[in-house]
């Protein structure tokens, strides 16, 4: 039986503040393409890429034509039907080219987007693929713009969301001043990813599987997620924050927040955040040597000495705890690394304790969160058989990759549910301040730390193995 396609029906604007950047290109304008081809957009919608660079309506469409075409070589082939869907679509692509700071700009951009539109759409959601720099002067002046309806407006956000706690916390009092928090939707896409998704969905349908995940049945809990390769193409933005800001602050604290909060009894975005930020809230950093690691791999800045910093650390790892009775002491390690390993690996184990009584031949059992390269649950357990003790591993191999009938990517996803008003997926102000108190301790410590250097698709520094506690190891076979 066909599954219902879900059509977004009420008319909208998209306005993409710098369209002409990367992040447009290579998931935006793919993401719009795949709610296209997938039937959900409603018959009437406007795309209107805004940005600085020298574009006219026909070169723009040429750019969104072309970055389409390249994703869909990636992603399944390009076909005639296809081409016909985004012939269709480019029929509702526009351009303007405006500065982000002048409020000329924006005024001729109303006069431009009331002639198209006549001003008859239900919801105008500006999306900022813009250097963290721009926002708050993008903020001001899309709340100055004339004639605006703020009731329509959304603002979608790309991580990250500031630099440490009090740029963030400027952000949000900018934003706060003009806009409330439910017009707001951050994104960290990890929480488009449907195999980190699934880990909420397990634990809300499993009481047997959430009872393990208790901090007095629990030895420790590691999250891992290693790349293969290098910053590729981003030393610039890379370099500039690193990987404790690029992947730890947002993405692994948000699994972190995932597989360790309370789950709230009713499943909406308020009760879901709200619980989220309240065990992020509780994360507790020791400032010592044995709770933070920092690695970078050799060459990595090769070729680029003269801009490219050496205490910038490609890999990062953690040891925190959680200030509640029911985690106490129980250690929550996380780590990430480019040029680790020989494939991409992102995953959580959570390994339980074992009875005081039991043999320290049998290993402890373990339940394993796989979200990449492929989206596993694993459960580890033992039996006794003629040989002795036996490993039995449970897999289920079953995820949520594909809901409501189509295979839509993380972006294309949050796009969808932005639009449709479901903030569930999206982070809350009061979480991403939590993650950045964690991070700013982490920085503050570190701040004249350099990293050890380690080989490339190595399995990372040394360093990573002292913030182990007695008897334990980091599971970089599972
Ligand atoms: N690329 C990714 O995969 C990725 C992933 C996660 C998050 N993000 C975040 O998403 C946002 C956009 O990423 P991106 O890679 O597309 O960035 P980008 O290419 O550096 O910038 C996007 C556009 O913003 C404008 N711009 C660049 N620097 C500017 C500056 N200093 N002042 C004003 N405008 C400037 C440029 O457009 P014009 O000059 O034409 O106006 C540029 O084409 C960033 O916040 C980034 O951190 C990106």
């Amino acid at each position: 039986m066909a599954e219902e396609v879900l059509v977004l029906e009420e008319k909208f604007v998209l306005t993409i503040f710098g369209a002409s950047g990367d992040l447009a290109k290579l998931k935006i304008f793919p993401s719009i393409f795949a709610l296209a081809e997938a039937g959900m957009l409603p018959a009437n919608y406007w795309i209107i890429g805004y940005a600085r660079s020298e574009y006219d309506q026909s070169s723009f469409v040429d750019l969104f034509r072309t970055s389409v075409q390249a994703y869909c070589e990636k992603n399944g082939g390009w076909s005639e039907k296809r081409s016909d869907v985004l012939e269709d679509l480019l029929q509702q692509v526009y351009y303007y080219r405006g500065q982000y700071d002048k409020a000329s700009s924006y005024s001729g951009y109303a006069e431009y987007r009331n002639e198209l539109t006549n001003n008859n759409f239900a919801q105008e959601l500006f999306y900022f693929s813009i250097p963290p720099s721009v926002y708050v002067p993008v903020v001001q002046q899309i709340s100055d713009i004339p004639d605006l309806d703020k009731s329509k407006v959304k603002l979608v956000m790309e991580k990250p969301f500031g630099t440490d706690e009090v740029s963030a916390t400027q952000l949000f009092h900018v934003i706060g001043e003009r806009f409330v928090e439910d017009q707001v939707y951050l994104i960290d896409h990890y929480l488009g990813k449907p195999s980190v998704r699934s880990i909420l969905a397990m634990r809300h349908n499993n009481r047997l599987l959430n009872s393990m995940f208790k901090g007095k049945e629990v030895a420790n809990i590691q999250i891992t997620a290693n790349e293969p390769f290098g910053v590729e193409g981003r030393l610039g933005y890379f370099d500039k924050v690193g990987t404790f800001r690029d992947m730890l602050q947002s993405h692994l604290l948000q699994v972190l927040a995932l597989v360790t909060m309370s789950i709230p009894v009713k499943r909406d975005a308020r009760s879901l955040r709200q619980e989220k930020e309240s065990i992020l809230s509780a994360l507790c950093f020791e400032p010592a040597d044995e709770s933070v690691c920092l690695g970078q791999y050799e060459g990595y800045c090769d070729g680029v000495e003269d801009t490219c910093n050496l205490s910038t650390a490609t890999f990062g790892a953690l040891r925190l705890t959680i200030n509640r009775e029911s985690w106490f002491e129980v250690p929550i390690y996380i780590r990430s690394g480019k040029y680790v390993g020989s494939e991409k690996k992102t995953n959580v184990v959570v390994e339980l304790k074992k009875f005081a009584f039991q043999s320290s031949e049998v290993p402890s059992n373990k339940v394993v969160f796989e979200l990449a390269p492929t989206e596993n649950i694993h459960f580890h357990l033992f039996n006794e058989g003629d040989d002795g003790i036996e490993p039995i591993e449970v897999v289920n191999s079953q995820t949520i990759a594909c809901s409501m009938g189509n295979c839509l990517s993380d972006h294309a996803l949050l796009l969808m549910e932005a639009i449709q008003g479901e903030q569930m997926y999206f982070l809350s102000f009061g979480e991403i301040i939590a993650c950045w108190k964690i991070m700013d301790q982490v920085m503050e410590y570190t701040m004249n730390s350099l990293p050890e250097r380690y080989q490339k698709n190595s399995r990372g520094p040394d360093g990573q193995d002292r913030l182990m506690g007695e008897g334990e190891v980091w599971m970089d076979s599972l």
